[in-house]
């Protein structure tokens, strides 16, 4: 089994300090930051842009792991990949049947790129893009809000994007989303997760670094 690697959801951050947090996620020992762009149209929210990305990549030299929950993705991939982003996830949700085009669009900017899907999207979908992806994100809640339940059925799904990913002759990590908790990530890891993604349980714990060593333990 892979290195796990815990990516804090700064979704959950204090806006109004965005550089000290991010510093504070080093600090306390996570291995990526993980930025959740919203742009209130795809999902029912709205946080932070290229901007963001660009002045955190000043603060910072974890990678910047940008999920974008955002229409027309391929917009916007060229300025994400410039502003320092190390990999862009796109959801199946926003780019449908351009989903391969949007994922060679991010690879040709010469960053890492991965494939989304939310709860109730099956595995098929991405099929057949896996294999161009550096990282398949399962959402284990529909996307738009930090602090929700995991949707216990994705675990099956989190099992067989392994299974998938294990077939092939290439490193892809599986990254999970939505509700990871110290007392669910056991199971998550165990299912075949290797990248862990936790917003409120990292920025609410009162200890931040016991709280990633004991999602990473
Ligand atoms: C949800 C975001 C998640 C979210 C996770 O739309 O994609 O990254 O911040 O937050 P928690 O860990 O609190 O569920
Ligand atoms: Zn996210």
């Amino acid at each position: 089994m892979k290195q796990v690697k815990i990516a804090p959801s700064i979704l959950s951050a204090d806006f109004s300090k965005m550089g000290e947090e991010v510093e504070s996620l080093k600090a306390n020992g996570a291995d990526i930051v993980h930025c959740d762009v919203m742009d209130g149209v795809f999902v029912n929210n709205i946080t932070f842009g290229i901007k963001m990305v660009e002045d955190l990549r000043k603060r910072t030299d974890l990678p910047l792991d940008c999920h974008l929950m955002i229409v027309h993705p391929e917009k916007y991939v060229e300025r994400f990949a410039k502003a320092g982003a190390d990999i862009i996830t796109v959801h199946y949700e926003a780019c449908q049947d351009n989903l391969k085009e949007v994922l060679e669009l991010i690879q040709s900017t010469g960053v890492k790129c991965g494939a989304v899907i939310n709860p109730d999207t099956p595995v098929e979908k991405i099929a057949d893009v896996i294999p161009l992806c550096d990282m398949v994100l399962l959402m284990s809640v529909f996307p738009g809000f930090g602090g929700q339940k995991f949707i216990p059925e994705v675990m099956d799904k989190i099992r067989q994007v392994r299974a998938i990913v294990d077939s092939l002759d290439k490193e892809i990590d599986v990254e999970i989303d939505g509700g990871v908790t110290a007392d669910n990530v056991a199971e998550i890891k165990a299912a075949g997760a290797n990248v862990i993604v936790a917003g409120s349980a990292v920025f609410k714990a009162a200890d931040r670094r016991a709280m990633i060593e004991s999602l990473k333990a």
